[in-house]
């Protein structure tokens, strides 16, 4: 198995919001974690960037992992890079039970970062299931050698007519999605539904002709559905976040980059939520609008055109907000 190349997307921005507190100062060790390690670039620079950093990496993909424990080798900081097997679901547990003297001789995460969703390399790799472009079974999982998650094939072949037209509407957006999920109905009691191939090509037959064949494929919207239910994706971000809150030192950052408005509102309200909470846990967003990427990343990478960046912070305490503030130079 090769390792596709991933674009690390909004790196240097990352980056920048990871270290904006540490960079000067006098801790003499720093603790990271990057949840979604997929290529590894993201990771591989957190640690190259300050030699007081280490680094706790999560990835769920088989590929994924067995690649990036070549990368880390090769990096020569194997005793600063620690790289996980698990969904980031259990960041807490894990961390409580593998890394907590490292936690506390850090006192904290000074940030953590997620890249949410799949790498390019679960596109080009055709044979699991993501893309539609290559024939393949629908599995679609991004940990694809845990039997216990359903695959692509399962959902379509076992859920209701009902659900399958819910989560074609609520994760993709598909304007189409009943149409969809009644076709499925009717095509799988003579036969299951088992490739991407077929799948594509039912869906397309769904489309009205003159939109079959326009610059994006009929498939997108319920395939980015189906990979968000196998993968639970919404589910274990909403998880996560209130999760990680309490594990950052004061200062210590979550950044967050999405590639779909239904993570960014997670996100976002998350965020939100977090900052307005009154309980001893004292946060602050720091991007009250989402980072995007550059013009000139645009034009090296077109695939991080959705991409957005938010960023959270652990503080001491709120800022006061001084309504005679504009009065008190007055004499
Ligand atoms: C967009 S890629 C990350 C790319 C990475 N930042 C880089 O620079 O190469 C997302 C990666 O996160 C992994 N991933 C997504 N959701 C996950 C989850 N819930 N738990 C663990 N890994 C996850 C995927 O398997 C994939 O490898």
């Amino acid at each position: 198995m090769t390792y596709t190349a991933h674009y690390s997307v909004l790196k240097k921005e990352c980056l920048d919001s990871m270290y904006a507190d540490w960079e000067n100062s006098n801790e003499e060790k720093l603790l990271f974690a990057d949840l979604t390690f997929g290529g590894g670039g993201h990771s591989l620079a957190i640690v190259a960037r300050d030699e007081r950093a280490n680094l706790i990496s999560f990835d769920q993909d088989p590929d994924a992992l067995a690649n990036g424990r070549k990368l880390i080798e090769e990096s020569g900081n194997l005793d600063r890079h620690h790289l996980v097997d698990s969904n980031f679901c259990h960041f807490g547990e894990v961390v409580k039970n593998n890394f907590q003297e490292l936690v506390d001789e850090c006192g904290g995460f000074s940030a953590i970062l997620m890249d949410l969703g799949v790498s390019s390399h679960h596109f080009d790799e055709g044979n699991r299931g993501f893309s539609f472009r290559v024939d393949a079974p629908l599995d679609m999982r991004m940990d694809s050698d845990n039997d216990k998650i359903q695959t692509a094939k399962d959902i379509v072949n076992k859920y209701s007519e009902l659900e399958l037209e819910k989560i074609f509407k609520e994760f993709g957006e598909e304007k189409f999605s009943r149409r969809i999920a009644q076709r499925i109905a009717v095509d799988r009691e003579k036969k299951p539904i088992e490739t991407t191939f077929e799948l594509a090509e039912l869906i397309k037959q769904c489309y009205p002709a003159k939109l079959r064949y326009g610059r994006i494929n009929p498939a997108t919207k319920c395939f980015q559905a189906l990979r968000i239910e196998v993968n639970r994706e919404l589910h274990v971000l909403s998880e996560v976040i209130p999760q990680i809150i309490p594990l950052l030192k004061i200062n210590g950052k979550i950044c967050v980059i999405s590639f779909h408005s239904l993570e960014d509102r997670i996100v976002k309200h998350e965020f939100k939520r977090l900052e307005k909470d009154n309980d001893d846990i004292i946060c602050e967003v720091v991007t009250k609008k989402p980072i995007l990427p550059s013009d000139q990343e645009l034009d090296e990478n077109p695939r991080s055109r959705s991409a957005k960046l938010r960023v959270i912070k652990r503080v001491e305490a709120r800022k006061q907000k001084n309504k005679y503030a504009k009065f008190s130079t007055i004499k």
